[in-house]
């Protein structure tokens, strides 16, 4: 396999700088600059009533009465995903024998149907099914999961106390969790936990946000200054993380920055992403990384602090839903990813995403999923830290770019060769990579806009 390549590359690699490091450096244990990896999965979006049959607008309830376009039996365009489509995900995970340290799943299991077709039974059997999935391939992997706004009834809706979903979801997620993570997830759908390697000396601390309390359509917090007081309690746990010295990874669903893919759009509430960047950026030396899913598109971002330096980097990961709705022309072939990062430090390294090609997959009814691309190669930069983002993200932003081409077929997960993003699209693309407040973003759409 390609992926296996790679990872002998990096070992030779790094055995050649060892080898000259000995010869120079004094006796002793050298610190061998290893690397971690983790699998990062998002937007299962299980569809249980998806069966392909000769009338088009019975194959899904997710088509919401549309004709499905090519239905297969790992799915279609216009619906949500088949079991059988997860099934090939967490197959091709296994089976492609990847050392992974944990996995993170970034929510969203039920299917995008009307909110009657659904109930607070059923949002919890679905993501009952999917954790009992994932820990079935994987029985003795660490997972750590966040929720996302599909994962609730009805939708979007989170509470800012505890309610019947989070308990029963805190119940599926126990294997996985301390205690104490269990604990705070039962009151606001969020936890902090502690991820010790007998490979690295550092921790790493997870914390698993709840952004779906700040997200447009959840009525419950309007007016809330600090839902389920989640703001007070990260600035707490980065407070205690910066003092103890430990790195930390931020996941969570809905994004915190401006929707790539939309004009002036923030994916949550404007006011508290504000509040979110302003924390981000006084704790960035401690976070390592974040990532999150929601927009189902792959896509990164790089936080930059007042004076321009870039501090911190983010990363969307596309879904493993190829749904569209059916005036949409865009939607996205099914992806799973691995990333990379330094065992010294957290500093993420590399990632490389793999992706199904649905109608291929159909077409041949057998699921090849295949790496679709390695970011450092496809971008030219020396791995994922903030720096080599900015880098590359000043690299899409020139005009006539080839790199960005690449790049926004990536974003649709190589859903069609033949869309092209350009002028106004291309605008609020580079600027949502790299403004995340409304300040720096008002000045880069205006800046896009005049030149163009
Ligand atoms: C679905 O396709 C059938 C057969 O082509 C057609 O008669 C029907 O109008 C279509 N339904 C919708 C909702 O587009
Ligand atoms: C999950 O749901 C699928 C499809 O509805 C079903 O076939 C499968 O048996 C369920 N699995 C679990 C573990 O509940
Ligand atoms: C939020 O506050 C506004 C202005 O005070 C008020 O009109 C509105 O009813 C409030 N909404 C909720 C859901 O509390
Ligand atoms: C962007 O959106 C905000 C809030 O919706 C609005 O106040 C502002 O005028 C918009 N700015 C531009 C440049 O469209
Ligand atoms: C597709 O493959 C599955 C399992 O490999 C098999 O059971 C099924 O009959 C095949 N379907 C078609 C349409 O060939
Ligand atoms: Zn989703
Ligand atoms: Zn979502």
């Amino acid at each position: 396999m390609e992926l296996r390549g790679g990872r002998a590359t990096r070992l030779v690699l790094g055995l050649a700088l060892l080898c000259s490091a000995l010869e120079a450096a004094p006796a002793g244990p050298q610190p061998l600059s290893a690397v971690g990896q983790f699998w990062h999965v998002s937007d299962l979006h299980l569809d249980p009533t998806y069966h392909v049959t000769p009338d088009r607008t019975k194959v899904c309830s997710s088509s919401k009465g549309a004709n499905a376009t090519d239905p297969g039996p790992f799915g279609d365009f216009l619906c949500d995903s088949p079991y059988e489509l997860i099934l090939s995900a967490f197959a091709f995970m296994k089976d492609s024998k990847q050392q992974v340290s944990f996995m993170i799943w970034t929510g969203d299991s039920p299917p995008h149907v009307p909110v009657k077709e659904l109930s607070t039974k059923l949002v919890i059997s679905i993501i009952g099914n999917m954790s009992s999935t994932i820990r079935n391939f994987f029985p003795d992997l660490q997972v750590f999961p966040a929720l996302g706004n599909h994962d609730y009834w009805p939708q979007d809706q989170l509470p800012v106390t505890t309610s019947e979903v989070y308990n029963a979801v805190a119940d599926f997620w126990k294997p996985w969790l301390t205690d104490e993570a269990i604990n705070t997830f039962r009151k606001g759908g969020f936890y902090t936990q502690l991820f010790e390697s007998s490979d690295s000396s550092q921790s790493l601390r997870i914390i698993s946000l709840n952004t779906n309390l700040y997200y447009g359509p959840n009525s419950v917090t309007v007016n809330i200054t600090d839902p389920a007081n989640q703001f007070a309690w990260l600035e707490g746990i980065l407070e205690t993380s910066s003092e103890k010295k430990e790195k930390v990874y931020i996941i969570g669903h809905v994004p915190i920055g401006y929707l790539p893919y939309a004009r002036n759009t923030t994916a949550i509430r404007e006011h508290y992403n504000e509040r979110l960047v302003k924390i981000f950026r006084k704790y960035s030396s401690v976070i390592a990384g974040q990532f999150f899913g929601h927009t189902h598109r792959d896509s990164i971002m790089v936080l930059l602090d007042e004076e321009e330096k870039p501090v911190n980097s983010l990363f969307v990961a596309p879904a493993v839903t190829p749904v569209k709705n059916v005036w949409q022309l865009e939607s996205n072939n099914p992806g799973v990813r691995l990333y990379q990062y330094d065992l010294l430090d957290y500093s993420l390294l590399d990632l490389w995403q793999f992706y199904l090609d649905l109608r291929d997959a159909n077409k041949k009814n057998e699921s090849n999923w295949k790496l679709e691309y390695i970011l450092t190669k496809a971008y030219g930069i020396e791995d994922l830290k903030p720096e080599s983002l900015y880098e590359m993200a000043k690299q899409l932003s020139l005009p006539h770019s080839t790199l960005f081409e690449r790049y926004y077929s990536n974003f649709i997960v190589s859903y069609d060769k033949t869309l092209v993003c350009e002028e106004g699209c291309k605008a609020c693309q580079i600027c949502a990579i790299q403004y995340l407040d409304y300040s720096s973003y008002t000045d880069c759409i205006n800046r896009e806009a005049t030149w163009r």
